[in-house]
């Protein structure tokens, strides 16, 4: 008898540990991230960034390459005004500042006469994934440092907005850790794009992107339990459809395009993708967040910061992605309803 009701109250509390957990994702741990990784004097030579200013040109705007380091920091000052707002951008794992995403993401910022400054990663983060995400944590050093000495030449942190794709969003967090460190102000707005899982995913929050880097610290979930990351760790995170997304050759290669895609629309769109609050994680996985009362926020350079938490974000499939009003009513069949989709709710003779 005892024996029995041991094993209910056992099944019980496993059970409801099982329904409650969140499913592991992909690619945990990886050896070797608890270690030091260094970047030798020779790479740091060949690191640079593109430095872009808004002009009246036909072209929109002006380039140029300077390095990433203090010196180059003089380079910065010379071709953009550090009195200006400033975004600084970090793409994902095998990106770099000449892919077509990043030159079009880039487009709405300049033409609002933002000043952009993109991180060159492609040279040093081109190779295995576990020895890219190593070197987020020395790469983003040194990109605080060069920040450092922006602000000493005249770049005031609240004009410092930094975006961050995949891995880009953490090596983004450690450069304004380390930015703070070095002058005690904290970068406007940090923005990650479906910060990368694999690797950080079970690393303590404080040593991954999370909400102290900046002082507004926002993040866009595409891919949760694939490439990017569960965690709520930002002030505002948004989960386009939950975090979740079904569509199988998005998880393998673009789940961090779709976070792009979003945030570009979202950019020139500042109104479209509203979301709606959530209660927990779990809630918002599955789309449960339409109470009688919702509290709405909206994805892009208008988020509001003063109402922080989880936010389901409903999208559609396809291009402008957003839904607006529409999306801050339930859906008919959940959150995420791509298979369903496909075969239409009446009857059928093939
Ligand atoms: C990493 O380097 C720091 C300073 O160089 C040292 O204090 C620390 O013990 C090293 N950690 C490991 C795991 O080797
Ligand atoms: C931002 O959120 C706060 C708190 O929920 C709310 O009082 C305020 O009206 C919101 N601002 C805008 C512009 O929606």
């Amino acid at each position: 008898m005892f024996v029995m009701y041991g094993i209910i109250a056992i099944v019980t509390v496993v059970c409801a540990v099982i329904l409650n957990a969140e499913p592991d994702g992909y690619m945990s741990d990886c050896p070797g991230m608890y270690h030091n990784t260094s970047i030798s004097e020779e790479t740091r030579r060949t690191l640079t960034v593109q430095v872009m200013r808004p002009t009246r040109s036909w072209l929109g705007r002006s380039d140029r390459t300077c390095s990433l380091s203090l010196e180059g920091a003089a380079c910065v000052e010379d071709h953009i005004d550090l009195k200006t707002d400033t975004l600084i951008m970090i793409s994902g794992y095998l990106d770099a500042s000449f892919s077509p995403v990043v030159q079009t993401m880039v487009g709405p910022y300049i033409e609002r006469g933002i000043n952009v400054i993109v991180v060159e990663i492609f040279p040093v983060l081109v190779r295995t994934y576990p020895i890219a995400a190593r070197l987020t944590r020395p790469f983003g050093i040194i990109l605080g440092e060069f920040m450092a000495e922006l602000t000493r030449r005249g770049l005031h942190p609240h004009r410092i907005q930094m975006l961050g794709g995949s891995l880009g969003a953490h090596i983004a967090y450690y450069a304004a850790t380390k930015y703070h460190q070095l002058t005690s102000y904290k970068p406007a707005r940090l923005t990650g794009l479906d910060p990368a899982g694999p690797c950080f995913r079970h690393l303590p929050r404080s040593q991954r992107f999370n909400s102290d880097g900046a002082l507004q610290v926002d993040a866009l979930h595409t891919n949760i339990d694939g490439f990017g990351i569960a965690d709520a760790s930002a002030h505002v995170d948004f989960y386009a459809n939950g975090g979740l997304n079904k569509n199988l050759v998005m998880v393998v290669y673009c789940h961090h395009l779709r976070a792009a895609f979003y945030w570009y629309v979202a950019t020139t769109n500042p109104t479209k993708f509203l979301a709606v609050q959530c209660a927990s994680l779990h809630d918002a996985r599955y789309g449960n967040c339409y109470g009688k009362q919702i509290t709405t926020n909206v994805l892009g350079p208008r988020t509001n910061f003063t109402s922080p938490g989880i936010y389901y974000l409903p999208t559609s499939d396809n291009p402008p992605y957003y839904l607006g009003e529409k999306g801050l009513r339930k859906r008919k069949y959940g959150v995420n309803n791509y298979l369903l989709r496909t075969a239409p709710d009446k009857d059928l003779i093939i």
